[in-house]
């Protein structure tokens, strides 16, 4: 296989078969996502020694653990004795995992530390410390938890880059621009959908472009407030410039807009007089803090390949999980400023249930898009013809030096398949043979 047979970027075209192929899905498995970096969770998750939640690394289950010396572990939810979950809770405290077959039972950490008639039928010789669960490589940065099991990766820094790791930052960042602001509140929200987990990481990761879907809700005032628009930042009285921001070396991609000053910056119009308090107060703090790069906002993005982010007043991170070509898991952890008072931390909760997951009247809309679309790359005749990513081609440049918007990094204002062109050159360079 050629890159050059699913993507033509002269012409700015891509395969369908790319969406529906069981061929190409196997290979994503292995090329895709094994060598990559996964977001796992957050450490807000593991407040206690003894604390563990179950998590997706890629397609593999893990368990996140903090161990009785306070480290973070992600381990292989596989017993190596049959391969049943070790652990089969969603989240709790522990001392240990016990299989729920024959009763092989793990450590914290993933040591073998239990076997029944260890001492009678395996003579004392079965060598525990050989077959404890798998262990992935973890990186911790400002709270959220990453993983692989790829020992041939690269270090989590160079994976993301300098400029995904500035992005990551201030996506982290509370609303008053305090690194490590958030906490994960409430259970993940988990669904199915019948389509590609392509189809959503494209659009998280550069579609500024698809407001006609959400024409009706936009009118139902689903924004945080419950008032005003579903985006905060359209009550802000200054103008911004949106821009699709991509690293082409890496695949990754932002969506952001950056603010002409920091006048006027009412951002939850609408909202009861302590949230508005709390927010107006974090403004003044974040530019205390910020300076400049306060003018920032990321609304949403993809860290290659499936750890997707969207924030803009509801800051959430995801994951689109394959199952196969033509169907998708998808998990979301919600964030909310840590220090915030309860009334805010609720008006986040409601604002999020609204808008986003498998209830929210706004994800709704691109559910019924994903998976429309996902026929649309299965029939005999529909299939042969590429899907067209032609908006904005050739306008993008790089980032000037004194934007501090990135490094490596290529950008386009205003809606642009900038960001799509990029993931997909990306994508294809890992699943092709040759260029
Ligand atoms: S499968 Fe876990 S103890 Fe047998
Ligand atoms: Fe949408």
């Amino acid at each position: 296989m050629r890159a050059t047979d699913f993507i033509d970027l002269e012409a700015g075209t891509l395969s369908r078969e790319i969406f529906s192929s069981e061929e190409i899905y196997r290979r994503e498995v292995e090329r895709v996502f094994a060598p990559a970096w996964s977001f796992v969770g957050h450490t807000s998750q593991l407040a206690k020694n003894g604390d563990f939640f179950l998590s997706r690394c890629g397609i593999e289950p893990v368990i996140v653990s903090r161990d009785q010396a306070g480290a973070i572990n992600v381990l292989l939810n596989s017993c190596r004795h049959r391969g049943m979950p070790a652990c089969r809770y969603d989240s709790g405290n522990a001392t240990d995992f016990i299989c729920s077959y024959h009763g092989w039972s793990y450590g914290l950490d993933g040591a073998l530390v239990g076997v029944p008639k260890f001492r009678e039928r395996y003579q004392g010789k079965l060598e525990r410390e050989k077959w404890g669960l798998i262990r992935a490589r973890v990186n911790v940065f400002h709270g959220s938890i990453w993983a692989t099991f790829d020992d041939a990766a690269l270090s989590f820094e160079d994976y993301l880059g300098p400029d995904m790791q500035f992005y990551l930052q201030a996506l982290l960042q509370g609303p008053d621009g305090d690194d490590d602001g958030y906490e994960v509140i409430g259970g993940l929200v988990k669904w199915q959908v019948a389509c590609n987990w392509k189809f959503g990481a494209e659009n998280f990761a550069g579609d500024h472009y698809h407001g006609y879907s959400h024409i009706s809700v936009e009118r139902l005032s689903v924004g945080l407030s419950g008032k005003t628009s579903r985006h905060n930042f359209a009550a802000a009285k200054t103008p911004r410039q949106a821009m699709s921001v991509a690293d082409p070396k890496r695949g990754h991609t932002i969506r952001a807009s950056v603010f002409k000053d920091l006048a006027g910056y009412d951002v939850q119009a609408g909202a009861p007089d302590e949230v508005n308090d709390y927010y107006l107060k974090c403004h003044e703090e974040r530019q205390k803090r910020l300076g400049d790069k306060a003018r920032l906002l990321i609304h949403g993005g993809v860290i290659f390949p499936n750890t997707h982010f969207n924030s803009a007043g509801r800051t959430t991170i995801g994951l689109w999980l394959p199952l196969s070509a033509g169907k998708t898991e998808i998990w979301r952890w919600l964030f909310v400023p840590r220090n915030a008072p309860n009334i805010v931390k609720d008006t986040l909760r409601e604002y999020y249930l609204r808008y986003a997951g498998p209830a929210g009247m706004v994800e709704q809309d691109d559910m019924e898009n994903w998976t429309a679309a996902q026929h649309g790359t299965e029939s005999l005749v529909a299939r042969k013809y590429p899907f067209n990513y032609q908006l904005a081609m050739g306008l993008a440049r790089p980032a000037r030096a004194d934007e501090w918007l990135g490094r490596d990094v290529s950008i386009t204002e205003d809606v642009a398949e900038h960001n799509q062109r990029a993931f997909y050159a990306h994508w294809a360079e890992r699943i092709a043979d040759t260029p």
